[in-house]
């Protein structure tokens, strides 16, 4: 998700350096826009350095006196169109009264009446500004806009005076940046493994056997998990996805390799979602050479792969267990079936025939069947999307009805 942070000119501008490192740690990606009188405060160069981005300072490009040019004359417009959110931090009397009325002077006063996306501003100005009727008058304004406030904190302030008027702590503005996104942190304290893609399975050193399973699906779960607090491995089959970022990758190949994996692993999870399409079969002898065409039929001989969802079940202790069934026919009942085969907690379940759902497509659409009776059927969805869903039903299974339903940002663009 992509985001603006404004900084305006007030002392605690150095604070809005320490928020976008805790922002980036929620894979925001963020745009600095400073006012001028915020580079009096710090650097444009220490945002640049820390995003690796070009910090915009100027309503027209360049430096004060430049000449304008096009791009830069319309930045704010695709700056506008492109964040999921603006927040401003901190946020001056000065800035706050412009907000209030609509003045756009510059580019981070422009930038606010061009986005449509949720603002969040947190100032900071010394306490009889703050407790000026002007300030109490705007910030209402603000309010009623539906512009979220972070209120200042009470404490010794820079001009030497004390009472309102200190900005909140970084911490508090990134939560409230993250309660209007939608990013939530329900599963920290979770370590979750996902295996996702297919795997491959020799049959001489040039051939394989292989299914169409593209890795999209686990991949999307590990990256809503990671993002909802959980401490991810994936354990992925061979796919031409990237890993998310902090996530603990196991590459591996054979559905015998996966088997180690996760059972290796596993202990330290405490929820596993096997999202792979491990192969049932593989040949009973590999060729060490490669097979010759020969003139006839060609037989070939294959065994079971170790069922690894079944193996785990049985080591399952208060893990949370999520299989998923891709199916051509008869979805709920073979779902059922292999829910209590397996002894799951929850069967993920799709009928890979259906338009829109299945194999190296972006979206799913996908039933659930819990272990505790409940069935639900969810529309077609992106597979970011679904993947919050099953993480909602994990969490409903630990917790009973007791959690909220989820409200999530959108996927990245790639998923
Ligand atoms: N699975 C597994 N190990 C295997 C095969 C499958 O752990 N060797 C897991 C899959 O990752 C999935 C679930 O079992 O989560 C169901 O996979 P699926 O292939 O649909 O079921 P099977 O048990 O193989 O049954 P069938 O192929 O007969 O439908």
């Amino acid at each position: 998700m992509n985001i603006a942070l404004g900084v305006s000119g007030g002392v605690a501008a150095y604070k809005a350096a320490e928020l976008v490192r805790r922002l980036q740690q929620e894979k925001l990606d963020v745009q600095v826009v400073m006012t001028r009188s915020a580079k009096e405060f710090i650097a444009p160069l220490t945002f640049a350095a820390l995003t690796g981005q070009k910090v915009i300072t100027e309503m027209f490009g360049g430096e004060a006196g430049e000449p304008a040019n096009v791009e830069s004359a319309i930045e704010h417009i695709a700056v506008a169109q492109r964040i999921d959110l603006l927040v401003i931090t901190p946020a001056t009397a000065n800035v706050l009264a412009k907000l209030a009325r609509g003045i756009a002077d510059d580019f981070l006063t422009t930038l606010y009446l061009a986005t449509t996306a949720p603002v969040v501003v947190a100032p900071a100005m010394n306490v009889n500004m703050w407790e000026h009727p002007a300030t109490q008058e705007n910030l209402e304004i603000l309010r009623a806009r539906g512009v979220r406030v972070v209120d200042p904190d009470e404490g010794y302030l820079a001009c030497g005076m004390t009472g309102a008027g200190r900005l909140a702590s970084v911490a508090a503005i990134a939560q409230v940046v993250c309660e209007v996104l939608g990013i939530r942190h329900d599963f920290d304290g979770e370590t979750v493994l996902v295996t996702a893609g297919p795997t491959c399975e020799d049959l001489d050193p040039v051939r394989f056997l292989t299914n169409r399973s593209s890795g999209k699906m686990g991949y999307a779960l590990a990256d809503a998990a990671q993002r909802r607090g959980a401490r991810v491995i994936l354990v992925s089959g061979p796919t031409a996805l990237t890993p998310p970022t902090g996530v603990e990758c196991v590459q591996v190949r054979t559905a015998e390799e996966m088997h180690r994996a996760v059972l290796e692993r596993a202990p330290e999870c405490t929820v596993v979602i096997k999202a792979a399409a491990v192969a049932d079969f593989r040949p009973v002898v590999p060729h060490a050479k490669k097979i010759k065409r020969g003139a006839g039929r060609f037989t070939l001989e294959l065994e079971p792969t170790p069922d690894i969802l079944a193996d785990l079940a049985r080591v399952k202790g208060d893990r949370i267990l999520v299989g998923f069934a891709a199916e051509t026919d008869h979805v709920a009942e073979h779902a059922r079936e292999k829910l209590a085969a397996k002894r799951a907690d929850l069967i993920v379940a799709n009928d890979v025939t259906q338009h829109g759902a299945g194999f190296d497509q972006d979206t799913n659409v996908v039933s659930l069947f819990a272990r505790d009776g409940r069935e639900l059927s969810l529309p077609r969805l992106s597979k970011f999307d679904v993947a919050n869903r099953v993480l909602d039903e994990i969490l409903h299974l630990r917790h009973g009805s007791r959690q909220a339903p989820a409200v999530h940002g959108a996927p990245p663009s790639d998923r």
